[in-house]
């Protein structure tokens, strides 16, 4: 049984205290959170060992494994001193804030004991279509779209301390919401040679960051894929993506795997948490501690340097090469 220490419990964390529970093989251990309300709360429901200081939770040894779910600019040095210490790493989105400190925690992990937080590629929808595109019953793809349109005003903004900032957030609508998006576009349509991306803030002036993302993306494949991504529509519908292949047509809307208009695979809602946010979490972490399943950093590598790569253009004004 694997003890574990979740690090930050604002938004995400419960649903990974919940999560890790319902696992055979990891209990809540512990939580390391410096806000002494949400450390409470976490000790209320789950009767853990509560601490406020990383580095003194990291040198509990009944502690095996621990779970980084705290704003995007502390990851990269939390990991780090956990892979240092011989614990187990499980890590929230994006798994760092630049490119230097991804390569840098690739070359850390030597053991490969991380495992990254994209849940979306645990959704049924989606393992059903990676199960297609390796088949390859549908022939090769001939382009690909993502599409998501969410809402995020500045109240949403000014919640937390380090959202909508360069230096804590390390950007907006792509490496905060539609990282999920980007990341299952990459799981599945194969390597991303090259991107072009436009960014703008069209609506949120309270955020440094963008609000709004578009890219042309050229695929290792030979085809070509669009997507687009902005926090400022005013509501919050599922993200969409579609994959034109030579035999047939594959559509991912609103939690549901439409091929060619028929639906063969459908996501399951969650028992806790916003309902974009699926399942995910539960699933995935079920299989990391139960089936040892889990995607290292080498899995999430093309994403993570997609997202580098776009910001890149897009400062830049000008093609990225990524591979
Ligand atoms: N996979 C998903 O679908 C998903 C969904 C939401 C959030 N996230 C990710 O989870 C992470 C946290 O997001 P959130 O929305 O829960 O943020 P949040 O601000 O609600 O929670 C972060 C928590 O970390 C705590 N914290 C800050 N510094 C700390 C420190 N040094 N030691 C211990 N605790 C500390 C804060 O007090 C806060 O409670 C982010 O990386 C975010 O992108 C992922």
């Amino acid at each position: 049984m694997k003890n574990v220490c979740i690090v930050g419990y604002g938004a995400i964390g419960p649903i990974h205290a919940a999560a890790i529970n319902s696992t055979d093989s990891a209990r809540l251990y512990a939580v390391c959170e410096t806000d002494a309300d949400k450390r409470q709360r976490c000790v209320d429901a789950y009767s853990v060992v509560a601490y406020s200081d990383f580095d003194e939770m990291l040198a509990d040894e009944k502690i095996d494994s621990i779970h980084i779910c705290t704003p995007h600019h502390l990851h990269f040095e939390m990991a780090k001193k956990a892979l240092a210490a011989g614990k187990i790493v499980v890590c929230e989105k994006p798994i760092t804030m630049t490119e230097g400190e991804f390569s840098s925690l690739i070359e850390i992990d030597v053991e490969r004991r991380l495992c990254a937080v994209f849940q979306n590629r645990c959704n049924p929808s989606i393992e059903e279509l990676k199960a297609i595109v390796d088949s390859g019953r549908l022939g090769k793809i001939k382009t690909a779209k993502a599409t998501v349109t969410w809402c995020r005003d500045a109240s949403y903004y000014a919640k937390d301390e380090w959202r909508g900032k360069w230096a804590t957030e390390g950007g907006g609508v792509l490496i905060n919401q539609s990282i999920h998006t980007l990341d299952y576009f990459s799981y599945l349509c194969g390597d991303i040679k090259s991107v072009r991306a436009q960014m703008i803030n069209f609506a949120i002036p309270e955020i440094e960051v963008e609000d709004t993302m578009s890219a042309c993306l050229q695929l290792d494949c030979g085809a070509r894929g669009i997507f687009f991504a902005t926090n400022a529509y005013g509501d919050n519908p599922a993200p969409t993506f579609e994959i034109v292949f030579e035999k047939g047509i594959a559509r991912y809307e609103q939690g549901k795997l439409f091929v060619n208009g028929e639906v063969v695979a459908e996501d399951s809602k969650p028992k806790t948490g916003k309902m974009y946010w699926g399942r995910g979490h539960e699933m995935l972490i079920r299989k990391f501690y139960d089936f040892g399943e889990y995607f290292t950093l080498d899995d999430v590598a093309m994403t993570m340097n997609t997202v580098f790569a776009m910001y890149k253009s897009a400062n830049n004004s000008g093609v990225e090469i990524i591979i």
